[in-house]
């Protein structure tokens, strides 16, 4: 049976679009079964409306609480049977509820090399420290923000002529590559979550996540 995937976006949604790509080839064995945004307006929402996936507007701004909030994106998700919620970008903090909920089935995508640079402004702080390399990482979603066990990680070479908004672009290429990746590894049963880490085809995941090399 493909898998069933809710993607949430907060934004462009140039992720999402990988994904959409990944499916509409059959790489992915699985179909985008809802496109949800915390904000209006956004690209995303016309990517989905081009790719004809039913797509959702939840604002976070008319919700009293983030509890609130979260429980109506949990009803709304649930309503959609999804079997992989992908945050694609999307940037709301989640409660431990939420994140327990969907423990095990719910991928992040990060700009940074994992453990290094969690939360933002991720490009600039790996300049500052002078690194000679960067990158972005998929995980599974834990209570921990930008915490849980690594599925896979991209590098890119960080250059002297290097400014923030060139490393983005940079790890942009790499993140639409790895998180296709990651989708596709899921939805073939290579990928699972366990309290133990992440199990790849049958054996214990590195804890840096699977390195990709770009062909
Ligand atoms: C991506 O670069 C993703 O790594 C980042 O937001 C961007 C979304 O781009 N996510 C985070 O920073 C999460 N902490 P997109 O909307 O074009 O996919």
């Amino acid at each position: 049976m493909p898998k069933r995937i809710a993607v949430l976006i907060s934004g462009s949604g140039s992720n999402l679009q990988a994904i959409i790509d990944a499916t509409q080839s059959g790489r992915i064995d699985g179909d985008i079964v809802a496109v949800i945004s915390n904000k209006a307006g956004v690209f995303g929402l016309e990517r989905a409306a081009n790719a004809d996936i039913p797509s959702e507007v939840l604002d976070h701004k008319s919700f009293e609480s983030r509890e609130s909030f979260d429980a109506a994106m949990m009803e709304l998700i649930d309503g959609y049977n999804a079997d992989l919620v992908v945050l694609a970008g999307f940037m709301r903090i989640l409660t431990p509820e939420f994140v327990r909920h969907y423990q095990g089935r719910m991928f992040n995508i990060h700009p940074s090399l994992l453990p290094k640079y969690k939360g933002l402004n991720t490009h600039q702080r790996a300049l500052d420290a002078g690194d000679k390399e960067h990158g972005c990482t998929v995980h599974f979603v834990t209570e921990e923000l930008d915490g849980g066990p690594l599925v896979v990680q991209g590098r890119v070479s960080i250059n002297l002529d290097d400014s923030s908004d060139s490393l983005q672009q940079k790890v942009h290429v790499v993140e639409h590559q790895i998180y296709p990746l990651a989708v596709e590894w899921f939805c073939a049963n290579r990928v699972r979550w366990t309290e133990d880490g992440v199990i790849f085809d049958d054996q214990p995941a590195p804890a840096e996540g699977i390195q990709y090399i770009s062909e």
